[in-house]
């Protein structure tokens, strides 16, 4: 989502929609504003491209106000529609949110007791109503009160009715800045927002307030103490700083992996135990299930070969992986009592959607894991697990495919547990080695140049070779996909076992393989694989743990940090990802935006 505050001399409604038009990118499924008139705050939202709201205001006299806060949605709890929409407000306060409030249903239940009424779906509105709840003539003392009570990841810009130039603004793990003008302070998730009217900013820190005024901007702790801020000067453009300052879209998205995962993972673990969204009857579902059906498309479709291995090696449920359009004309064998999960980023592409209906019309039951919110496999689905990983633009994915992989992880040990095929202590150690994947994959991003490094060595090949075994077969899938998809050098994947029954003629001097070799069970056998391709004098790249291999089996080693074999394909994933990324920068690629493909494919 994209925040944007402003309180100056000035028409703040112009300067919200002109600084929402530059945050567009984060979000775009309804947009709105707030600003004060006539002793109150005044509300305008629309569903949809922030077009539909400037029509709405158009000629409304009514917004003439030099103060006021603006957000453009990418839905998280509850689908895009005007009530959705932010602004959300609480008798004297109106706030703006980005991010995600864990505990929300467990403060909607508080405040309900209190006697609030809410009128939308969303996380943010508990915020409204506990601010106002704390408000007793100070709003300071309020926000900070209500803070103590959110669980989760949020930035906040805050209006009261009291207080018709001021805005108070916090964040915790979602990005906020304070821009400071000649003629008025900002605040806005991003610098594109402010960049027009001023290039010198405060960056928020965990546990600072802002209070903006028109002639000032005062920044204090949880104490109430006041802070001194370092003022820093934006030396990005527009179109660099919607990258977040990297090049590209894509290496922002895959920077943005940690926080992502811990979105999507934080939470549906409390006390280290995991709790998925429709739990009681998704539990009662788990314990009958026969068969599992995962269908997907793409990148999507390789976290269904993962989820196949840690399904059924953790529930002992068997577990069927189509690709969606070719289940959709297969005839599959699919009825009442089976379940069918299937995977998508967009929640829209054709062929998956298709599937789901002919899954749908045979009687079995549907849960989805997706990241576009109120998208048309999500509104179809029975259950909706979704994704938190906000918009990503780049076409070829990376921080959703992470995602889901998470999810994946969550359902299996659930799924495990409530069939009894694991014990409550052993689904507690999963979870915490779940729990602990955002931390190690900051780790391995740190490690950038070396993955530089490695694209540097591995540039110039025409083909290349991605082996694996189990689940680092599944990754290697995506590997391998991801090189095609946007440095066009051409790859192949193998089961690493397969590769002496046939795909090892292609193997010769110099030939670029990549192997997986996370798994510890299946170390000894990809390592006589790797054996195999070096004896025919093949350039080697292993992925794997630390200490794993001899220095000299391989001609490069990349090491993964020790953890569960279940879940190590959210790590993997990593450099593989890189080092595609890097390949396809040396080589002059188009990244962000590959030949002939889509981020959203709505035909079959
Ligand atoms: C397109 C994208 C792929 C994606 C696939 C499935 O081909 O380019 O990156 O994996 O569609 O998309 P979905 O939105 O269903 O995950």
């Amino acid at each position: 989502c994209g925040i944007v505050g402003f309180t100056g001399a000035g028409s703040a409604t112009d300067i919200l929609i002109r600084g929402l038009k530059k945050l567009e990118y984060r979000g775009y499924d309804s947009a709105g504003i707030a600003v004060f008139h006539d002793g109150d705050i005044r509300i305008v939202k629309a569903k949809g491209r922030l077009a539909n709201l400037e029509e709405k205001i158009k000629g409304d006299s009514t917004l003439t106000s030099t103060c006021g806060i603006g957000h453009t949605r990418w839905a998280t709890h509850g689908e895009p529609s005007d009530v959705n929409s932010h602004p959300h407000d609480s008798h004297r306060i109106t706030v703006v949110h980005n991010g995600i409030i864990e505990n929300y249903m467990r403060l909607k239940e508080f405040l309900t007791g209190k006697g609030y009424e809410f009128k939308s779906e969303t996380d943010t509105e508990v915020v409204a109503h506990l601010i106002d709840y704390y408000y007793k003539g100070d709003l300071l003392d309020a926000v900070i009160t209500a803070a103590g009570k959110l669980r989760g990841s949020y930035a906040l810009g805050i209006l009261c009715r009291d207080d018709p130039t001021r805005i108070v603004a916090l964040r915790k793990d979602s990005p906020l800045i304070v821009g400071l003008g000649k003629d008025g302070n900002f605040i806005a998730s991003d610098i594109p927002a402010i960049l027009e009217h001023t290039k010198d900013y405060y960056l928020l820190d965990e546990g600072d307030i802002a209070v903006l005024e028109p002639g000032g901007v005062t920044v204090y702790n949880m104490e109430r103490e006041i802070v001194q801020k370092e003022k820093l000067t934006a030396t990005w453009d527009v179109a660099a700083a919607e990258k977040g300052g990297y090049a590209h879209f894509m290496l922002k998205e895959i920077m943005e992996t940690p926080k992502v995962l811990a979105d999507t993972i934080n939470p549906r673990v409390e006390n280290g135990e995991i709790h998925l969204e429709h739990e009681a009857e998704l539990d009662e579902l788990f314990r009958s299930v026969k068969k599992v059906m995962i269908v997907a498309c793409g990148s999507a479709s390789h976290v269904g070969y993962a989820a196949k291995y840690v399904i059924e090696r953790l529930a002992r449920v068997p577990t069927e992986v189509d690709i969606a359009s070719e289940y959709r004309y297969r005839d599959p064998i699919v009825e009442p009592g089976d379940l069918v999960l299937v995977i998508s980023q967009s929640g829209e592409t054709a062929d998956t959607l298709a599937a789901l209906r002919l899954a749908k019309s045979r009687g079995a039951k549907v849960a989805c894991i997706v990241n576009v919110v109120g998208s048309s496999i999500a509104r179809e689905s029975d259950y909706v697990l979704y994704t938190w990983a906000g918009p990503e633009i780049a076409v070829a994915t990376t921080k959703a495919f992470s995602a889901q992989l998470a999810v994946i992880d969550l359902f299996a040990v659930r799924l495990a547990l409530v069939r009894g095929a694991i014990d409550e202590a052993h689904a507690r150690e999963l979870t915490a080695a779940i729990a602990a994947l955002p931390e190690q994959a900051k780790a391995l991003l740190a490690r950038e140049e070396e993955c530089k490094r490695l694209a540097a060595r591995y540039q110039n090949a025409k083909d290349l070779f991605f082996i694996g075994r189990g689940l680092d077969y599944a990754i290697a899938m995506e590997g391998s996909l991801k090189l095609k998809e946007i440095s066009y050098i051409h790859s192949e994947v193998y089961a690493a076992g397969e590769l002496k029954h046939g795909t090892i003629s292609l193997v010769v001097d110099d030939t670029p393989v990549i192997a997986i070799a996370t798994q510890s069970h299946l170390i000894e056998k990809t390592v006589s694989n790797i054996k195999e391709v070096k004896a025919r004098h093949a350039k080697v790249l292993a992925v794997c743990r630390e200490g794993a291999l001899d220095g000299d089996v391989a001609d490069d080693i990349f090491t993964i940090p020790d953890g569960e074999d279940l879940f190590v394909p959210s790590l993997d994933v990593i450099p593989l990802q890189l080092l595609s990324y890097y390949i396809a920068v040396l080589r002059g690629c188009d990244v962000d935006k590959p030949r002939n493909l889509a981020k959203s494919v709505t035909v079959e």
